[in-house]
């Protein structure tokens, strides 16, 4: 694991914190290369205005990066760098007594980690529950995608699905899915899907509810043999899942095709291999989502993420108040209704973490300069690669 990052930082303490090791030197990076991130992650489309449903947290806040290390002179050093991202709205928590919590919400870690930890006071779980946390992994993606853009790298995501609404893509390119979710109110490239989804958040909210989703994340441009088959932990497929579903509330992940491949005969279902004119082996098809026992094909990675609807809702839930053991709902504080367009850039960063540790695993190296001309040996698969007039046979004793 060449590239490794650490957050800290509780839902309404005085910053967020992240720390990435593993970064090569020499790689061009500054805050203006995360806080565009920041900002989707806030629920703000390329206009600046926020997404419906999004929680009247995203207006107080203006997520802002402050390199506080490894960085000089505009350029990464080779050490770890240091982001801190202030949490604006501790200024209306600091120096107030906050009254013990004792409902637990459904949903949450609330109960969970209280029970794990021995708390009393709810809040002690989940102030760093809180998927405010993921302000930190979108900084720390910023630096991974900035790394991955000097190959060629691009990662992407857009909404497939919100509630019972459901995209129709089949005829839109991934470049195109890209393009046309940036233009969408709810990052969905589908605009009569995108239109119906607005309006299905509104009746939700008005229905005093909630609504989940499903997002997909896409890597283009990655070279084949990222990842590896020899170990369960070497698997790119895994540690991609992995990465989607350690974000808070993303319930399920699908590569690919997967779960209508399922229902499919496996000559339906694989992507066969030909033969071009300059002996290049190619695919017309991928269903695999980009990956092959594990290891990258050089197709782009097509990752599914779904995500459950946001447990705090204004119509209440019933539970029970540990203080004084009677049933009582839980009490609701200011909440997303639908989180789902700006939960794409956090599949994005954690794939963008992914996706580079995977190539700093490849291709080794301290320095951008000495990572670039060995990437130009990741090349696709070719006949005249393969000289089997020169390979031994095997003989197992
Ligand atoms: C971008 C994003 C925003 C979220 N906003 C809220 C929110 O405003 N209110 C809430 O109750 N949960 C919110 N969540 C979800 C909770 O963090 C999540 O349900 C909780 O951590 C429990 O998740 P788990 O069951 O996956 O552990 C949000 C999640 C994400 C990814």
């Amino acid at each position: 694991m060449p590239l490794r990052f650490l957050t800290a930082g509780e839902s309404h303490g005085p910053a967020e914190l992240v720390i990435v090791e593993g970064l090569p030197a020499g790689l061009p990076l500054g805050a203006d290369d995360i806080n565009p991130d920041l900002a989707r992650r806030q629920g703000l489309n390329a206009g600046g205005r926020p997404y419906p449903g999004a929680s009247p947290r995203m207006k107080l806040e203006r997520d802002e990066a402050l390199l506080l290390s490894g960085v000089m002179a505009g350029v990464t050093i080779g050490a770890p760098i240091a982001i801190q991202v202030a949490n604006r709205d501790h200024d209306k928590w600091k120096g107030k007594s906050v009254a013990p919590m004792t409902v637990p919400r459904p949903g949450h870690a609330d109960l969970t980690g209280a029970v794990k930890y021995a708390h009393r006071d709810l809040r002690m779980s989940l102030e760093r529950a809180s998927a405010r946390e993921t302000t930190a992994r979108v900084a720390a993606g910023a630096t991974a995608r900035k790394l991955l853009a000097a190959f060629g790298v691009r990662v992407g995501s857009y909404v497939v699905q919100i509630g019972s609404v459901r995209a129709d893509l089949s005829t839109l390119t991934l470049a195109e899915r890209l393009l046309g979710a940036a233009m969408s109110d709810v990052q969905c490239p589908d605009p009569a899907a995108s239109a119906a989804m607005v309006a299905h958040i509104q009746q939700a909210m008005q229905n005093r509810d909630t609504l989940g989703g499903v997002f997909e994340v896409v890597a283009l441009g990655l070279p084949p043999g990222l990842g590896s088959h020899v170990h369960w932990d070497r698997r790119l497929t895994g540690r991609l899942a992995q990465a989607m579903l350690s974000i808070h509330a993303m319930k399920g992940v699908e590569i690919g095709d997967a779960f209508d491949n399922a229902a499919k005969p496996g000559t339906q279902v694989q992507d066969a291999i030909y033969r071009a004119a300059d002996q290049a082996l190619t695919r017309s098809t991928n269903r695999a989502g980009g990956l092959e026992g594990g290891i990258t094909t050089g197709e782009p990675i097509v990752l599914r993420v779904a995500m459950k609807p946001i447990a705090t809702t204004l119509t209440p839930i019933a539970s029970v108040d540990l203080a004084s053991g009677e049933p009582r709902p839980i009490e609701y504080e200011r909440s997303d209704f639908c989180p789902v367009p700006r939960a794409g850039v956090i599949g994005e960063a954690m794939a963008c973490l992914v996706l580079a540790d995977a190539l700093l695993e490849k291709l080794g190296g301290d320095s951008l300069q000495e990572m670039l001309p060995r990437f130009e040996s990741l090349k696709r698969a070719r006949l005249d690669d393969f000289d089997l007039d020169n390979t031994p046979t095997i003989f197992w004793p």
